[in-house]
Order: C-alpha cells, then structure tokens, then sequence
C-alpha cells in the first residue's frame, strides 16, 4: 500500500508517518519548502513538494497512491484568513486534485477537530449527529473542511477524524501546562465543572490507522478521544503526578484569560508569528463542555483507547526531559 500524508512534518503527523512505515506502507509526503524534517529524521520516505493553497501543487502529490490522509492544518494563526486558507480552501483543493489525479483512490481521511463541531451545549458529550456549532475561526475552518469533503462523498471514498486536545511527545500546545508545572504552578479554570476529553498521540495514530484500513461508508464521521471526560483540575494533578511535583494552585479568571490573549495577538503581530495563545483560541477554552462521544469509533472502526492519562503523561514529561524541553 501507498500512503500520501500532508502534516507528515508536524506533531501528530510525524508519529503517524512513522507508524506507517513500521507497518509496511510506502509513505509519500507533503512537504513546504519551509518544513522542518527533524521528526523525519532516517525514515524511507518519498518527498513530494506543495502547499495545500495551490492545488496545482498537490497534482503529482496524489497520483498513484492507495491512501490521502490529510492531516496537515492550521491550529494558530496571525490572521483570521489564514485558517480558512489552509483548512477550508486547501482541503477543497486536496479533494480537487485527487478527484482529477486519482481515479482509484482508496480512502480519504480528512483530520478535522473537535472544534469544527464546536462545545457540547449540555452535560451529554457531543456526537456526530448532533449540530455543528464551532465557537473559533480555528474551528469554523475545520468545519469548512469538513463540508468540502462531504460534499464530494459520493465521488470520493471519504473519512472524517474528529480528534478531541491532543498531547504526547513533539506537542508544542499542552507543553505549555507542564511548563507551568515545572514551575510549580498548577492553572486552574474559575468554572471547577469545566470538563475536557484528550488523547494520546499514539492512541490516535491506532484510531487513524484503522480509519483507513477498515471498509466503511463514504462520508462517516468519528470522535475520537481517549473515552474519559476531565474536569480541567484533574488534568493538572494528573500531570503533577507524573512530573512528581506539587504546585501551587492559580485561579486564571476568565477576564484575565482574554486580556493575556489580546496582549498575545498584539504580540503575535509585532513579532511576525502566530502565540500559543491568542483570542481565538481564548473563545475555545472558556466553553464549559469539551467532551465527545466514541462510540462510533469504536464500533464502525474496532478503535480501543489504551493510553489512559496517568501513563501518557508519564510517557510525554519523560519525552520532554529526555529532549530537554523542561
Ligand atoms: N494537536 C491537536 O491537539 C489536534 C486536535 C484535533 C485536531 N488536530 C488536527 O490534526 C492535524 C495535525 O495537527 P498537529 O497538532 O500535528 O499540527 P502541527 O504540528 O502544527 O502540524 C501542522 C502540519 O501541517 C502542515 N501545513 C500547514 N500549512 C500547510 C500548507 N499550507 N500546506 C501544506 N502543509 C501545511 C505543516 O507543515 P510545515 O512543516 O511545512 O509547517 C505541518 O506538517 C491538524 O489538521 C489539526 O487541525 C490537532
């Protein structure tokens, strides 16, 4: 089998490139002229220049191969255009050219996010049925995403990843959490009930292997998280405990939290490129639900979380120490 993944360059795409390799799949991947190849280090893998905003870039990129998973995206950016750019209009253009350059394409795998269908509105985690209701432009791209994919499941046999928070070794965005920690600084929500689902890395490589190697209907949609809700507080004592500390508890309010991101977007902007944290991705952490339903992943596609959160923070604060992150 032959594998073309876009993002192959970036945290969740380099674990999954790996992880191909190991299973035998010729993997092609897309790279910038910019990417970064650190995480690609003595992989057998084949190159292919382009950018998801030029389709004619992505032309020799899709041909001849079994696999499109499409992971490559935008999580942070200066501008609000820039998410839609890559993440609405460059998945359009990735099914464009596999439509015209692939005519025996096996399956599509479009990584959407949480996000796209945005906070569950009650105490039930959210599904697929349920309305999409994004509350970023970070989110609403990938929900733009999604809609150009769907609209060509009937042409296309396409598969949409719904991935809650994602954290493991590479991951630039929970870093910051054992950041703080290291520092002996536990940041807590005002809203004690405000509740979350995560994943580790691996566990979401296993749920996106299996996405393309079991048959499934075009245009099925699946969460997939590692099958618990977290109140935001345990996630901190979580990590505290892997990391073996004890910190101090600080209660961010939600004024706080927008005014630092105002300050971050300013920043962003002086300095040329996109913060960690920036408004949008503010809107995003005062909803109170971020917690999805599995179930589908686990019965269309047999996808078993195995990871539970105590062990992958011990696996990912062993990581960045390792790499001397922290
Ligand atoms: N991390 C999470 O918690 C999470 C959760 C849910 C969903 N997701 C989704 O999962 C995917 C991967 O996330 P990640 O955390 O691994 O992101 P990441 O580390 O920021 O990697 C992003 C990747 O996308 C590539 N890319 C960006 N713009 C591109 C463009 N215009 N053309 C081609 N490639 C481009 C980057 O390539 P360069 O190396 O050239 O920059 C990089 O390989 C994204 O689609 C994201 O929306 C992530």
């Amino acid at each position: 089998m032959k594998a073309l993944v876009t993002g192959g360059t970036g945290f969740i795409g380099s674990h999954l490139t790996e992880a191909l390799v190991r299973k035998g799949v010729k993997v092609r991947c897309l790279l910038r002229k910019t990417s970064d190849l650190k995480w690609l280090k003595g992989l057998p893998l084949e190159f292919v220049h382009g950018d998801c905003k030029d389709k004619a870039s992505l032309e020799k990129a899709v041909r001849g191969v079994d696999w499109v998973l499409h992971l490559a995206g935008v999580t942070k950016a200066i501008k609000e255009e820039t998410y839609f750019e890559v993440n609405g209009f460059g998945t359009e253009n990735l099914v464009q050219a596999c439509l015209e350059n692939n005519p025996h394409l096996q399956k599509f795998i479009y990584m959407s996010s949480q996000a796209a269908a945005g906070p569950s509105r009650s105490r039930h985690n959210k599904k697929e049925l349920d309305p999409c209701e994004p509350v970023s432009f970070y989110g609403r791209s990938k929900r733009v995403g999604e809609e150009s994919v769907l609209t060509h499941a009937h042409e296309l046999p396409v598969l949409i990843l719904r991935p809650s928070a994602v954290y493991g070794p590479r991951d630039k965005d929970i870093f910051a959490l054992f950041k703080c920690l290291s520092r002996r600084i536990k940041p807590c929500p005002i809203d004690p009930d405000q509740r979350l689902s995560l994943c580790y890395v691996e566990d979401i490589v296993q749920g996106i292997l299996l996405a393309v190697e079991t048959q499934t209907k075009s245009g099925e949609i699946c969460f997939l998280s590692d099958g618990n809700d977290y109140r935001m507080e345990e996630i901190g004592d979580a990590v505290a405990q892997a990391m073996g500390i004890t910190a101090l508890r600080i209660c961010v309010p939600k004024r706080m939290l927008l005014g630092i991101a105002c300050f971050s977007d300013y920043l962003s902007k002086v300095i040329g490129r996109p913060l960690l944290l920036n408004k949008d991705k503010a809107e995003e952490m005062i909803q109170k639900n971020w917690v999805c339903d599995i179930t589908t992943a686990k019965t269309l596609l047999g996808f078993e979380p195995r990871v539970p959160l105590s062990e992958g923070a011990k696996l990912t604060f062993e990581w960045y120490k390792k790499e001397r992150w922290l």
